[in-house]
């Protein structure tokens, strides 16, 4: 079994006064250790404050651009990322996927980028609703999984977030049935496209919350979660963070 990551995607919030949150989940995992990575991925601007305020986990930005400098105004680059001392970066995000039309081709440049510079890229892949009454679901993961992952992706370099577009914020999730087929088709696409996938971790995300972690968690193949709404606050994150602690 793959050891699981519990990851926190701020998205756009979060100002300076947001690393008491930090502090406080740096003393909670030092006073109660949990049997899983943790990760936050704050904002570009408070990566280097992060980054700063702990070593009891990992941080991650949100997004990268794929060439490694240049003209690019507005953007940042992996090597800037692993320079201010991420360890991980999330691409094809659904939010930018939808806000910024990224494709599975800017996605897996993104996280190949990720890769060249010693980072672990999060794919994160996800049906919408339509696609899901449509019964599509299966299909559109699949292709997801094979247009974004990059080159050389191994369990170290990739994870793969699995988030149904219409659970992100919403407050609904899949059953858990639901989370289970998916996931199992995932592992069993990357055991197809060779051994070296065959441990990379699967997150779920969309909706995560103390109240449905612990059973979320338990599915088959789901190897920890990636958290929006809820990684913000500590007290609410290491609630989630508890689904692995015994
Ligand atoms: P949510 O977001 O937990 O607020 O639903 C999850 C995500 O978008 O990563």
């Amino acid at each position: 079994m793959p050891r699981p990551l519990v990851a926190g995607n701020w998205k756009m919030n979060g100002q300076k006064a947001a690393m008491d949150e930090l502090a406080a989940l740096e003393g909670a995992l030092s006073s109660r250790a949990a049997n899983c990575d943790v990760l936050i991925c704050p904002p570009f601007t408070l990566l280097g404050a992060a980054r700063t305020a702990t070593k009891r986990f990992s941080i991650g930005a949100q997004d990268c651009h794929f060439a490694e400098s240049g003209a690019h105004t507005g953007d940042v680059s992996a090597a800037m990322l692993k320079d201010v001392g991420c360890d991980y970066v999330i691409v094809g995000h659904s939010e930018r996927r939808a806000d910024h039309g990224e494709t599975d081709t800017h996605v897996k440049a993104k996280a190949e980028a990720a890769l060249s510079q010693g980072l672990t890229a999060i794919v994160c892949v996800g049906e919408t609703e339509a696609q899901r009454d449509a019964g599509e679901t299966l299909s559109i993961i699949h292709s997801q999984v094979a247009g974004s992952l990059p080159k050389n992706a191994n369990a170290e370099t990739v994870v793969i977030a699995y988030e149904p577009v219409w659970a992100i914020g919403t407050g609904r999730t899949p059953s858990v049935e639901d989370v289970e087929q998916v996931h199992t088709a995932i592992r069993s696409q990357l055991e197809q496209m060779g051994p070296e996938l065959g441990l990379v971790r699967l997150l779920y995300g969309g909706s995560v919350k103390p109240a449905n972690a612990r059973e979320l968690m338990g599915a088959a193949n789901v190897d920890g979660a990636l958290v929006g709404g809820a990684s913000l606050k500590a007290s609410d994150f290491d609630g989630i963070i508890d689904a692995y602690r015994s």
